[in-house]
């Protein structure tokens, strides 16, 4: 009999794939905030596409754009410009008006946009309202260190209230960033932060931030693909270049999170598809930032079996681990440490004492094929190295015979048996003909956080 949830049809296994996640978002509520780059782009009805079809699956959607670009370009055709102190904007008379012109402007190339039935284009047979207003209150910021900043504002209340009712009626609600008050002016706001703010106040689901950049990366260019609000502190604090804009929506991102929005997701705008990427498959097109660790690190209880099998069996049948039954796992299950995401252990070390000898081994390092390459190796294999000096080990060996350069490019260096602790040298299996590695690992146990 066939088991009819295997398919080999890509489309099908992919949308199958995706339905739990369908089910998962739909009645959720997402604010999503945009630059007004993206307004701008060739690819824009791409992501209005985009946005028109999680509204189609019965997700409520807000979303906040920015204007920075038209704003600009309003200025300079009228010979003028913002300044921009301590990271402030300074709205004067005429910056607002043109902040209102290209606000506005925005929001009707949205309308429009989401206004699209054509036959034969992806909106073919939508009728989507969308639904905007005066759903931000603001206040000046205000005379600092001086400078008056005239009409720059920031968020003072938001009118929930209203924009549930535009979301129960099944509206795409649109917010500009601009909040009037009650004294009948208007304030320029940074998008990043009416978004945050309107998460706070709807109790949303997730807030999306979709940048200019590829998201969050390290000091490699590598995406992260979590972050805990204390790591986003870290980094707005030591990289003293990053973009403006960047650090506005990671500040928006950190201040979500901490009341309470449980899901912040960085995404690049420029990667087609990426919402849907982000949100319907188990791939990290993005950064997400939560209050918690979202990818845990963590010893192997005996429930992991059945994960860890299945992350390490692919790789014994390729001879890149050595083969260990059931029964052996079981009964070393203590020496396994594993990362779990979802529920899924997605990696995995093994780490042997040699009391004696003050030496242990570090076995069975893998790392589940679609999660590579995003640092999580690196991580384990600090997570293990930590593991090993808390216990009084100045020395890792390894044996392996694929992955040299990979250790080698961690500090190990190449060994030989008679180095090794003798119980061991007796196991060596010839045929195997693994190459050995070791490396000496300084006393004081670090404080490197673990776990994601
Ligand atoms: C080796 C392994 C654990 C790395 O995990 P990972 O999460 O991808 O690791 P990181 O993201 O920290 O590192 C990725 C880097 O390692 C490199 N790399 C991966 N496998 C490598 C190998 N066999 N040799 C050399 N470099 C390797 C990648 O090209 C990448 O390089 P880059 O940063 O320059 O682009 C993973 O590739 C794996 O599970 N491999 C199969 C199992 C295995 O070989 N285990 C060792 C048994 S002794």
């Amino acid at each position: 009999m066939t088991n009819d949830r295997q398919t080999s049809d890509p489309f099908v296994a992919w949308f199958r794939a995706s339905s739990p996640y369908i089910h998962a978002h739909r009645g959720r509520t997402f604010v999503i905030c945009l630059g007004g780059e993206a307004v701008e782009d060739a690819g824009f009805a791409n992501l209005i596409h985009d946005l028109a079809l999680l509204q189609g699956l019965g997700i409520r959607l807000v979303v906040v754009h920015g204007a920075r670009p038209q704003i600009e370009r309003r200025l300079k055709a009228r010979g003028a410009g913002m300044q921009v102190i301590h990271g402030l904007r300074v709205t004067d008379q005429a910056a607002l008006t043109c902040v209102k012109e290209a606000a506005g402007a925005v929001r009707v190339e949205i309308e429009a946009l989401l206004s699209m039935g054509l036959a034969n284009s992806p909106m073919a047979g939508t009728r989507i309202r969308a639904a905007s207003g005066n759903f931000v209150t603001a206040k000046p910021i205000g005379v600092r260190q001086g400078i008056d900043y005239g009409h720059t504002g920031e968020v003072r209340r938001v009118d929930a209230q209203a924009l549930q009712q535009r979301l129960d009626d099944g509206a795409i609600a649109i917010v500009p960033p601009l909040g009037y008050s009650p004294t009948g002016e208007v304030f320029n706001l940074s998008a990043a932060e009416v978004a945050a703010m309107v998460a706070i106040a709807l109790g949303a689901d997730k807030l999306i931030y979709l940048l200019e950049s590829q998201g969050l990366t390290d000091s490699r260019k590598r995406l992260i693909a979590h972050a805990v609000p204390r790591e986003v502190d870290a980094i707005l604090a030591r990289r003293k270049r990053l973009p403006e804009e960047t650090r506005q929506y990671l500040k928006g991102a950190v201040t979500a999170c901490r009341r309470g929005v449980k899901r912040i997701h960085l995404l690049s705008r420029r990667l087609d598809g990426a919402l849907l990427k982000e949100l319907f498959t188990r791939d990290d097109a993005g950064s997400l930032i939560t209050a918690e660790a979202y990818e845990e690190t963590r010893n192997a209880r005996i429930d992991d079996l059945a994960g860890l099998l299945e992350l390490i069996q692919p790789l014994e049948a390729q001879g890149i681990l050595v083969r260990r039954s059931r029964e052996r796992l079981e009964t070393e299950i203590d020496h396994f440490t594993l990362m779990e995401r979802d529920g899924m252990v997605i990696a995995c070390a093994a780490l042997y004492p040699y009391p004696q000898e003050s030496m242990a081994e570090l076995a069975c390092v893998a790392v589940h094929p679609d999660y590579r390459d995003g640092g999580r190796g690196d991580r384990l294999l600090a997570h293990m190295e930590d593991l090993a000096r808390v216990q009084g080990i100045d020395q890792l060996f390894l044996l392996t015979t694929q992955t040299a350069h990979w250790f080698m490019e961690r500090g190990f260096v190449p060994g030989e048996l008679k180095d090794l602790p003798m119980q061991r040298r007796g196991l060596y299996n010839y045929q195997r003909n693994a190459k050995v590695f070791s490396k000496a690992l300084p006393p004081a146990p670090s404080t490197r956080p673990t776990g994601r």
